[in-house]
């Protein structure tokens, strides 16, 4: 039985993940393959930690060229994340003829054209299926399984750290540097976790879908990223006041002229299938011409449903390779040549509907001056809530919800709503998804 060579660059957590699936689903992966997956070298700046997993040590080294120019690797799987080297080391692996798995959003999202571009040449595969959902199969459902369809939308919540907290923060009531804390303490948190709160792997993900379900590149630095560490309690409270839910939503909508991509807080329906995917777990909803909606389930991250997906890429890599048909799905979903800018709406052209949170003061007349700016500037009021007394300084909470506005629309009546004298702090806007 043939057995096809891999090289790991990156030994963390998601990599110990591969190592242990290569080895104890080794009889149930040669069943289904027919061939036997070995990884032959394994590259870390840390090679002495213990993993928990047995490796032999002379498989291990520091130096990542022993992977990327070893002749016997075919595949070479890169687990180290971030821009630099995995940017360089990818490169030179697709230079070298080797087929790359990786589960690196952020460098997809950033130098995607190169990448691909490069890989096309060299007539390589790049499978990144765990970069986006970890082992929910979102990529080749996109690129193998959706192909007659027309997408009009994709969104998700694909970052399981920001869905932990925010879970907390909705079941506890606590606030988001509680949850933020005790998500650092179950390890589901980075020390730093900017990247996962401030919305940017978020960002990073939703460019790549964004990528394969209309053909075209879009980056993150080019869509609205708004996080959720500014989310409060009370915010968390008024929604399920009027039957909503928030959650850190990625969203992708085509509307066969532009591009709406964002990242940010969203107010969903109770009763919306999003609604009810708590803690760690990612969703993901894709809208189109043919099967209206799919809504696909699961776990984001951790070691084995990371790994899973990047096992998953390295047999069909082996597959394609032993069928000889090589890269027989376009990594990008379309062929390259077909990929093509499509214009990105302003985040101020998009329509949603809004939840808005103002703090007055309660005395007569402020609801009509509010409701009567908000009219101004086109904006439609579905509901209203004025908690009670008892709030002293700081005002009391009056909320509304409107239907579909135009965001400039809003921006513009929020700024003059803070001018007034009967307002106690700026405002505060989160857009709804129904
Ligand atoms: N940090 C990510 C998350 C997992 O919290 O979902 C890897 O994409």
């Amino acid at each position: 039985m043939k057995t096809v060579k891999a090289g790991l660059i990156g030994f963390g957590t998601i990599g110990a993940g591969v190592v242990r699936i290569l080895d104890s689903s080794a009889e149930v992966i040669r069943q289904r393959l027919g061939a036997s997956v070995q990884i032959t070298k394994i590259a870390d700046l840390d090679i002495k930690t213990d993993r928990g997993i047995k490796v032999d040590p002379g498989i291990l080294t520091t130096n990542a060229d022993e992977v990327l120019e070893d002749p016997e690797i075919e595949i070479v799987i890169e687990l180290i994340g971030g821009y630099e080297p995995a940017r360089s080391f990818t490169l030179k692996a697709i230079q070298n003829g080797k087929h790359v798995v990786t589960a690196n959003k952020a460098l997809l999202a950033k130098h995607g054209e190169e990448i691909f571009s490069a890989a096309d040449e060299k007539g390589v595969c790049i499978g990144f299926e765990a970069a986006v959902g970890g082992a929910i199969p979102i990529i080749r459902s996109i690129r193998e399984a959706f192909v007659a369809n027309q997408f009009s939308a994709i969104e998700g919540i694909v970052n399981g750290t920001a869905n932990y907290i925010l879970s907390k923060m909705s079941d506890e009531n606590c606030d988001f540097q509680t949850a933020l804390k005790e998500a650092q303490e179950k390890g589901y948190a980075e020390a730093d976790p900017t990247f996962d709160v401030e919305g940017i792997d978020s960002a990073h993900k939703i460019a790549i879908l964004t990528r394969l379900a209309y053909g075209t590149p879009v980056g993150a630095d080019e869509m609205t990223i708004q996080g959720i560490s500014s989310i409060t309690p009370e915010d968390i409270d008024c929604a399920r006041e009027f039957g909503y839910r928030v959650k850190l939503l990625a969203i992708s909508k085509y509307d066969g002229k532009s591009l709406d991509v964002r990242v940010h807080p969203t107010m969903i329906p109770e009763n919306h299938p999003m609604a009810n995917v708590n803690g760690v777990l990612n969703a993901i909803r894709v809208c189109d011409d043919l099967m209206e909606e799919n809504v696909l389930v699961g776990h984001g991250a951790g070691a084995l449903p990371t790994g899973s997906a990047v096992v998953g890429d390295v047999v069909e890599i082996v597959r394609n390779s032993m069928a000889g048909t090589g890269t027989r799905v376009p990594s990008q979903s379309f062929h390259t040549a077909k990929i093509k800018p499509i214009p990105l709406k302003k985040i101020e052209e998009i329509e949603s509907e809004y939840f808005l949170r103002f703090r007055v003061k309660d005395v007569p007349g402020v609801l009509a001056k509010i409701t009567g700016i908000l009219g101004n500037h086109s904006i439609s009021i579905a509901s209203v809530i004025q908690r009670g007394r008892g709030y002293g300084e700081k005002g009391v909470p009056l909320i509304m919800t409107s239907h579909l506005s135009n965001e400039k629309n809003v921006r513009d009546a929020l700024s003059e709503i803070d001018r007034l004298d009967v307002v106690c702090e700026p405002s505060n806007l989160i857009r709804v998804e129904n």
